[in-house]
This record gives C-alpha cells, sequence and structure tokens, in this order.
C-alpha cells in the first residue's frame, strides 16, 4: 500500500497542478480529497494551459484513474463545463478514468447566491472565491446537505434541488434583498446534469482500497493550502475544509498508515488571494515585480477569480510550522525563476509582536496581524534559471537561498520548479 501526498504548503496557488502533473507519470490513482472548484491548478498540456478545477491533475496522464473523494464539494454544473474544456484538449474524460464519491456533497446554486451576497454585503472580509464553498460545507456540517450519491436518481435529485432553492430564495430576499432564483429552471436544469454524472458515482473509498490492495500507487492532491486549512490556519481567513494531513485520512477513507510520503509544495516566495493576515507581504514596484502584469497564465492573478493576488517574501517561520504539523517529508519548490534579477532576497525567519520575538505560527490572526517579520538577507542571482535540469547547473546563489530555506524548514527540496514548461524542473 502507498500513497504519496502533495499538500500546498502555503496560502494556495503553490504550483500544486504542476508538481501532481509530473508526479502522475508515476501514479496509479490521483485522488481530490479536500475543497471544491475554489481550487485552480493549471497544468501545460502541449501548446495550451488547462486550468483544473475539480477533476484530478492526473486527467491527461493516460491509464491514471482520478478520483474524487467524499472530502470534496462537488459543483456539478462546473464539472460538466470542466469536461469539456479536458475534451476540447485532447483527453477523454469516462467513468473508466474518473469516478466521483457518492458521498461527496453537492454545490447548489443557492450556497453560490449566498456566498456571492454575503461577500458583497459588507459583512465578511474573506474574500471567498464565490463558489458556495462554506455554505455547501455548512449543509453538510448541519446534515442537511445533499450528496453526489443523490443524483443517481435524477427526478428525486430534481425535487431536492428545487427544496433547496426554494428555502434558499427566503434568505436572500430577506437578510440581502435578493432576486429570488428560479427553482424550476434550475432543478431542469440539474436534473440534466444528474443523468450525466451519474455513470462517474462509486463508492471511492472500496476503489481505493482495491487500488492499495492491488499494490498500485495513489497520489492524494491537495488544493488549497495549509494555511487555509479550517482548524489550522488563519482562521477566520480559511477555507471550510482540511487542507492539511488529516483530510487525506477523512476525505478519501484511508488509514493514516497506506500513507507513504508527504510532499509538500512551496513557491520561492509568498502569495495570498483574499483577506487575513499576510506577515511578509510586499507592496509598490517590489510586490508588482513578483506579481507579474498578468500576461502570462503563470502570473500572480487568481486562476479561479482573476484577481491580482498579494505577493511577498518566503515566510520560513510559517513553513517550517506546517512541514512539522503535515509531517512533510520534502518540499517541493515553484517559479524560483521569478526570483532572478532581484539584487536581494529576504526570508522571515521568525516574528517580533509588541516588541517580543516568536518563533512559532500564533494560532489567534488578531496576533499574527499584529505581528512583523524578522528578516534575513540573502544575495540573489542574475541568471536565467530556466534551463537548469540539475541542482548543480543553479547559480551558487540559488543554491545557497534553497540551501537556507531547507535549513530554516527542517525540510529537504526534493524538487525544484525553474519555469512553466513541463520539463523545466530539476528533481533532485
Ligand atoms: P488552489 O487549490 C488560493 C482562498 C480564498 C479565500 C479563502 C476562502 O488553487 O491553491 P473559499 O472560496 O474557499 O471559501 O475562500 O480561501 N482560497 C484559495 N486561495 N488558492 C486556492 O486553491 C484557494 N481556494 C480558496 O481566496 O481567501
Ligand atoms: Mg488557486
Amino acid at each position: 500500500m502507498s500513497i504519496t501526498v502533495l499538500l500546498g504548503a502555503q496560502w494556495g496557488d503553490e504550483g500544486k497542478g504542476r508538481i501532481t502533473d509530473a508526479l502522475a507519470a508515476q501514479a496509479d490513482v490521483v485522488a481530490r480529497f479536500n475543497g471544491g472548484d475554489n481550487a485552480g491548478h493549471s497544468i501545460t498540456v502541449g501548446a495550451r494551459v488547462v486550468r483544473l478545477h475539480q477533476v484530478p491533475s492526473g486527467i491527461f496522464r493516460a491509464g491514471c484513474l482520478n478520483v474524487i473523494g467524499n472530502g470534496v464539494v462537488l459543483n456539478p454544473r462546473n464539472l460538466l463545463k470542466e469536461i469539456a474544456e479536458i475534451e476540447a484538449a485532447g483527453a477523454q474524460v469516462t467513468p473508466e478514468c474518473l469516478r466521483i464519491s457518492q458521498s461527496a456533497h453537492v454545490i447548489l446554486p443557492g450556497h453560490i447566491a449566498l456566498d456571492a451576497a454575503r461577500e458583497t454585503s459588507g459583512d465578511s472580509k474573506i474574500g471567498t472565491t464565490q463558489r458556495g464553498i462554506g455554505y455547501a460545507y455548512m449543509d453538510k456540517a448541519s446534515r442537511s446537505g445533499i450528496r453526489a450519491g443523490a443524483m443517481a436518481d435524477p427526478q428525486r435529485f430534481a425535487d431536492r434541488v428545487h427544496q433547496h432553492i426554494v428555502a434558499v430564495n427566503t434568505i436572500l430576499e430577506r437578510d440581502y434583498n435578493k432576486p429570488a432564483l428560479d427553482a424550476d429552471a434550475l432543478a431542469a436544469e440539474y436534473a440534466a446534469a444528474a443523468h450525466r454524472l451519474a455513470p462517474f458515482l462509486a463508492n471511492t473509498t472500496l476503489v481505493l482500497h482495491r487500488a492499495l490492495e492491488q499494490g498500485k500507487h495513489v497520489l492524494a492532491e491537495g488544493a488549497q493550502g495549509v494555511l487555509l486549512d479550517i482548524d489550522h490556519g488563519t482562521y477566520p481567513f480559511v477555507t471550510s475544509s482540511n487542507a492539511t494531513i488529516g483530510g487525506v485520512c477523512t476525505g478519501l477513507g484511508v488509514p493514516p498508515r497506506a500513507i507513504q510520503r508527504v510532499i509538500g509544495v512551496a513557491k520561492a516566495f509568498s502569495t495570498r488571494v483574499g483577506g487575513g493576515p499576510f506577515v511578509t507581504e510586499l507592496h509598490g514596484d517590489l510586490a508588482m515585480r513578483l506579481r507579474g502584469t498578468g500576461a502570462n497564465p503563470w502570473d500572480e492573478y487568481g486562476s479561479t477569480t482573476g484577481r491580482p493576488r498579494r505577493v511577498g517574501w518566503l515566510d520560513a517561520l510559517a513553513l517550517r510550522y506546517m512541514v512539522r504539523l503535515n509531517g512533510m517529508d520534502e518540499l517541493a519548490l515553484t517559479k524560483l525563476d521569478i526570483l532572478s534579477g532581484l539584487d536581494t532576497l529576504r526570508i522571515a525567519v521568525a516574528y517580533t509582536c509588541q516588541g517580543i520575538r516568536i518563533d512559532d505560527l500564533p494560532q489567534d490572526s488578531d496576533v499574527l496581524a499584529e505581528c512583523r517579520p524578522v528578516y534575513e538577507d540573502l544575495p540573489g542571482w542574475s541568471e536565467d534559471v530556466r534551463s537548469a535540469r540539475a541542482f548543480a547547473d543553479l547559480p551558487r546563489n540559488a543554491q545557497a537561498y534553497i540551501a537556507r530555506i531547507e535549513e530554516l524548514v527542517g525540510a529537504p527540496v526534493s524538487i525544484v520548479s525553474v519555469g512553466p514548461e513541463r520539463d523545466q524542473m530539476i528533481v533532485r
């Protein structure tokens, strides 16, 4: 039995899609265990970049089985759109290569409308992706949600969608002064979606157990990042699922001992979308330099929402905390090429809060918001690193930057991404 877990080690958008895509070459199964279409995993396929939101990143690898686990919240409408995009990019999406857990909860239009209403009403500063993620998980936790398995009977599913819309309409009109949704039209649309998605439904826990028993290699693909975890992230500025290691066991139904290797994906600097404390945040020219103009698909603009991402220096304190919490055996470091040409690079090695030095991540976001970074400065490099294929090909200062990160966070950097192309990667 062996599961390799890939987690975002920061606030999401670390380049997980790129690393999973590379690791999927050796995986028989790729499984998503948390989140929904708030995720945006970019994969380069030939000359195009495809953004996956719900379908696991193994979909472009022939013979790879892709599993959407029970811990995921599923948006049927957007899944159909995504399947069409994947097929346009040349991969077939059939029940042979994609299975959806019957126990995954469904995101319905009412969840999305409520998320959007709250985000735009001024009560919330979370800055969600407005995909209805929080409201779908709320219904799951309050035991009133609808599971994907209900799609096996499209007519009954439509009735339940209708009831959900009617109930949400009361709240939309009363609390937010928003127009009601068309329950009849949506019920009909979701019945049609259910009809198309029903063949993909499965007891994915059993599917995974069988695969593990047959000695197959499973890659568990995390969405979001560990700092957005509902329990261990910077609450309330988090998502509504467990993006940390425990989410793998609950979100797929696999035992912890089946997990053999945990890889954290970290960007060589930091980014965050939405609200919440960000100790190493940068503003001005340097921030623009790291963010990019938006002309390239890999520039720092949300792949789900298009929002410019907040950017900052690498936070080794937060990274070290998350390496420990998740038992990360190794790190994949992405976007090293973006740092080329900077004279000096800074890494936050500790914080100060009201004059006191802090070495561990505070759990209270209000405290975190008061923290200031203690930086260590390292010399930059001017060379283009995109053609490096071995660690020794990197400029000496780039090697030193990576070595210092390893020392500070307590995990080796086993993969370095040096550019957006599939082959622009160093595997040590
Ligand atoms: P991937 O998988 C970056 C952020 C949102 C917001 C907070 C809550 O691409 O790394 P939600 O819609 O989940 O209720 O929003 O979480 N967020 C992400 N940020 N990448 C993601 O996914 C994210 N998914 C959610 O910006 O701050
Ligand atoms: Mg994202």
